[in-house]
């Protein structure tokens, strides 16, 4: 079956389980699962229910689509996504957004844990994702481009809808969250980076860093969507000295962070 064919099967199947179709997707990051709770919800589905659907392994990801309102939006929204470095291929990786797509989705917003290389940034805050620098080692559109998803050559020259993140910044300002803006830097991890990485991703650019959210959000701009991401800066790496983390420590600051992602993500979608 051609990818296209899939998309079309998962989502007709997801169809017959839905009532309304969704405008806007969600991707939740790590210990970000405070969002859920703002959905009235009207169908869930874990993915091990959903034909062609991948399914999640990792620690804090518990691998279902909910389906439901924020406001007057319809939205969809993964808990748990899919990682590059638990050995999905990037096509299993983005298959979720091109069946967002399939059903209706128009924008995608996205979140992820990141570690912080600028070193004016602090542990637990959020950062607006404004550009990212892809050092994945493989590229999602590789391959034969199929002219129903989109083009062969994607034009990058604002993957991050500028209204987007300036509505989200008025946002913030109102419920009295600071926030930073920044480049993302995307590569597979599952290593975290050594200090003389960290160092060099901040030489290159880069605000933050993580193993996810690129690859979605590429396909995301391959499909048409406009796209929102953010960040909650869960470690530093901003000194020589080196500074032990732990995927615990991720998910802690992570959970400490979201509930001030989540009322800012919910009061983007309503106003969207
Ligand atoms: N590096 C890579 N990925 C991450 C980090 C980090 O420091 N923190 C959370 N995800």
């Amino acid at each position: 079956m051609s990818l296209y064919d899939k998309i079309q099967a998962t989502a007709a199947f997801i169809q017959t389980k839905i009532q309304n179709n969704p405008q806007v997707g969600i991707i939740l990051g790590s210990g970000l699962g405070g969002l859920i709770d703002m959905i009235e919800k009207e169908a869930e589905l874990h993915y091990s229910q959903i034909p062609n659907f991948p399914v999640s392994t990792v620690e804090g990801h518990d691998g279902k689509l909910v389906f439901g309102k924020i406001g007057n939006k319809q939205v969809m929204l993964m808990a748990g996504r899919f990682h590059y470095y638990e050995g999905y291929s990037m096509e299993e990786v983005t298959f979720p957004v091109r069946v967002m797509k399939a059903l209706g989705v128009d924008t995608v917003v996205v979140s992820n844990a990141s570690g912080g290389t600028n070193p004016t940034f602090k542990i637990g805050e959020l950062m607006i994702i404004r550009d990212h620098i892809n050092l994945f080692p493989e590229h999602p559109l590789r391959g034969k481009n199929d002219e129903r998803l989109g083009v062969r050559f994607l034009d990058m020259s604002e993957p991050y809808n500028p209204e987007l993140i300036a509505m989200a910044k008025d946002i913030a300002a109102e419920q009295g969250v600071e926030v930073k803006t920044g480049v993302y830097i995307g590569l597979q991890g599952p290593t975290f980076e050594t200090p003389a990485e960290y160092k060099w991703l901040h030489t290159i650019g880069g605000d933050a860093v993580g193993m996810s959210t690129v690859p979605e959000i590429i396909v995301a701009r391959h499909a048409g969507l406009k796209v929102f991401a953010i960040s909650v800066i869960t470690d530093l790496g901003v000194t020589d000295v080196p500074v032990k983390i732990s995927h615990q420590e991720v998910l802690d600051a992570a959970n400490a962070a979201a509930p001030k992602m989540a009322a800012l993500v919910d009061a983007l979608i309503r106003k969207m």
